[in-house]
């Protein structure tokens, strides 16, 4: 019998690389993680398990440290007990003696906040209370967030249950990264997100901070480079020490980028004289082709003072340098950069790149730093201290790890290509199969035999989930990132057996929602942002954003890249139209394929919420062109509003069908092929970037059709 109400932790099946071993009846209320993730490695309920029982926080925990402590794990400890008091129903800022306890025992680490640190821990939950051992204080923050995640309100007050669970992560290195060059994030926005991260365990945030279209750190070595090309939007050197001091109390590690030496165009705007050649700071077509020139002195002594000045704002011992998408005629096209090639035996751009990033890596080190830069960066054997991270295919992987280099995976985990969140969450990182190369030229040496050997397999440390910010807005970044980026902490935490998408979806229906309650404002700017569209209805736009997911791989950019293939300048469309407002995995159809998926199964349960939710997309339309009118951007989507009611009522009929075991009439059968087939074509249209670039038709208002696997699952079970 499934579960409808997402909220409730029932066990829904054991599939899940979490060791049970329950005392209880069948249904034991507590086995069930529902709220969990990452999943831990094994989660066992103790003692009896009937729905009412479990630790009852009717007061806040009296807390005690066992031995080591610190401020910084008592501030943590404070923030857990903010939490569970507002879940408890308590005075947010009550401490006290009279709850129950909380123990926690560690020991100091020298590894705390830095790769490596000790993050395993036990956690027990019984009658006495709740005692949390850990080898390091990472661990301790840990512990504290799947506690967290543990605490369910009941009634008046909440709950823990009794259970006991050891945990580890898989992967040593579990990140973000966010582009704040392409649109400034504002540093509240920053905190948000390092608040999330700490909720489901991910430590490592990588902030892209300079790019063509600006440089957001604060220099006073190079002060043109806010006052020149930042828009005025920049941290200060004070911000950012606040940043990265917010993101170390929540067990982040902040790993800062300065992209060279491509990727440079706020740089050279400010700096010309670094260029290789000559560019239009406003064409981003050129701005692509352009490079640092790495042949004069003066490069390479402004890199030389500006990493010394920005690695002492970011205590991290990692440093990352970029190093990718260098166009070989930034530097062919200039005739000293050729002959300097000739003269030293560069054969070509690749070559010089090489030198260039080895000048680079010197640096680094003199500074005591370790560099990381993007898989170009290993394209010859490189000092092996180097983190390699693979980003155009699973295969770079392969290469560096076989020159020994170690490897932070981010190759199909573009959270700005939009897929699912299932669809990143399925490829695991040591699978040099997961994400192949999509164009030839987009390999490093020859195609590796796999699977990795134990001593490759052993230099992948970890993953990261990028998020490009072309088409992100600050208001919009909560929403792209989340809740993709908690499946893809359990994807770099969790053991590779947890690997079931349903489940994780299930899951990450009640995650999102406590992230929300904590803090996460994806839901609140999505509807601000509808607000502004439709101030007379905002709903209506809210409700088909819901139902509906932008086109995927850039498709967003359909426009920009027709002005590409005609030589007009082109221009990024401001981002404020229903595409916008939608996600790639609204918790809303996660909940309906949960619902389609259990009714296929035979749960006639599942029949009536899915029934209610469908005909309130259906009866949306007439709503949402009311609020349209007169709006050319949602004018535009009224296609797409139609198409998700059709599918909707289509998807009532398979219900009925289904409930009553009537085979629903030919006509329907006829139309819902079609409308699915129509589907399946506009999906095609962006399965790959290559496709928007050529100009392949994009669906109306760019968006998808969310409803359409919904209706499919149901349109195969529906009797004929
Ligand atoms: C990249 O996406 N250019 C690293």
């Amino acid at each position: 019998m499934a579960d409808w109400d997402f909220g409730r932790r029932r066990w829904a099946g054991a599939a899940l690389g979490v060791i049970l071993l329950t005392g209880g009846t069948a249904g034991a209320a507590w086995a069930d993680p529902a709220g969990l993730m990452p999943l831990p490695r094994e989660v066992r309920e103790i003692g009896a398990s009937r729905v009412d029982e479990g630790l009852r926080l009717q007061a806040p925990f009296a807390v005690r440290f066992d031995g080591y402590h610190d401020a910084r794990l008592q501030a943590a400890t404070a923030r857990f007990q903010g939490d569970v008091n507002r879940l408890a129903g308590l005075s947010e800022t009550s401490v006290g003696t009279a709850g129950p306890t909380l123990v926690i025992a560690t020991r100091p680490d020298a590894k705390t906040n830095r790769l490596g640190a000790a993050e395993s821990y036990h956690l027990t939950v019984d009658a006495q209370g709740v005692r949390l051992t850990a080898d390091g204080p990472d661990g301790v923050l840990r512990g504290l967030a799947t506690l967290r995640q543990l605490v369910e309100r009941r009634g008046e007050g909440a709950v823990l249950p009794y259970i006991e669970i050891d945990d580890a992560p898989r992967f040593a290195w579990r990140g973000l990264m966010i582009d704040t060059a392409r649109h400034f994030m504002t540093l509240e926005t920053l905190k948000r997100q390092i608040d999330a991260m700490e909720r489901v365990k991910l430590n490592v945030l990588h902030l892209h901070f300079s790019d063509n279209e600006g440089f957001r750190i604060e220099s006073l070595r190079y002060p043109r480079l806010t006052t020149i090309a930042s828009h005025g939007q920049y941290y200060t050197q004070d911000q950012v020490r606040d940043l990265v001091a917010y993101a170390a109390a929540r067990g982040v590690r902040v790993v800062p980028e300065i992209d060279l030496p491509a990727h440079t165009g706020a740089i050279m705007t400010a700096y010309p004289e670094l260029a290789a050649g000559a560019f239009d700071p406003n064409n981003r077509i050129s701005m692509f082709g352009a490079a640092m020139d790495p042949t004069k002195p003066e490069t390479y002594a402004f890199i030389r003072g500006l990493l010394e000045e920005m690695s002492g704002l970011f205590p991290d011992a990692y440093f990352h340098v970029g190093g990718d998408e260098v166009s070989a005629a930034a530097w062919n096209n200039n005739s000293a950069i050729r002959a300097y090639m000739a003269e030293h035996g560069y054969a070509d751009a690749i070559a010089l790149q090489d030198h260039f990033f080895v000048e680079v890596n010197k640096i680094v080190k003199s500074l005591g730093r370790t560099s990381m830069g993007w898989e170009e960066v290993a394209h010859q054997p490189i000092d092996d201290d180097v983190v390699v991270q693979a980003w155009r295919s699973s295969q770079a992987t392969a290469h560096a790890t076989g020159q020994g280099n170690r490897v932070v995976v981010s190759a199909g985990y573009y959270l700005d290509l939009l897929w699912s969140g299932a669809d990143h969450y399925g490829r695991d990182p040591l699978d040099l199969d997961a994400t192949p190369p999509d164009s030839p030229e987009k390999v490093l040496g020859p195609k590796p035999e796999g699977p990795l050997n134990a001593a490759q397999a052993a230099l992948v440390i970890g993953g990261e989930a990028p998020l490009w910010a072309e088409t992100v807005t600050d208001e919009m970044l909560d929403g792209r990132l989340w809740p993709r980026a908690a499946l893809m902490a359990e994807r770099f935490w969790s053991r590779p057996e947890v690997r079931d998408p349903v489940d994780a979806a299930r899951r990450g229906v009640v995650v999102q929602e406590a992230l929300r309650t904590q803090g996460l404002m994806d839901d609140q700017h999505r509807r601000a942002m509808a607000a502004r569209l439709a101030s007379q209805d905002a709903d209506a736009v809210v409700t088909l954003a819901s139902a509906v997911t932008p086109v995927r791989n850039m498709g967003r950019l359909t426009d920009v890249f027709a002005a590409f293939r005609s030589g007009r300048p082109p221009q990024i469309p401001s981002l404020t139209a229903l595409v916008d407002v939608s996600a790639p995995d609204s918790v809303e159809l996660y909940r309906l394929t949960h619902w389609a998926s259990a009714l296929a199964a035979g749960d006639r349960t599942a029949a009536a919420p899915l029934a209610a939710a469908l005909a309130a997309y259906r009866d949306n339309h007439s709503r949402f062109v009311a609020a349209a009118q007169g709006v050319p951007a949602l004018e535009a989507a009224a296609p797409a509003s139609e198409e998700t009611a059709r599918l909707a009522a289509a998807g009532i009929a398979a219900i009925d069908a289904i409930v009553s075991g009537k085979p629903a009439s030919a006509e329907w059968r006829t139309e819902t092929a079609a409308l699915l087939e129509k589907q399946a074509e506009a999906e095609a249209a962006s399965s790959n970037v290559y496709k928007i670039m050529g100009g392949v038709p994009q669906p109306p208002a760019l968006v998808l059709m969310g409803l359409a696997p919904v209706v499919k699952t149901l349109f195969e079970a529906a009797p004929q």
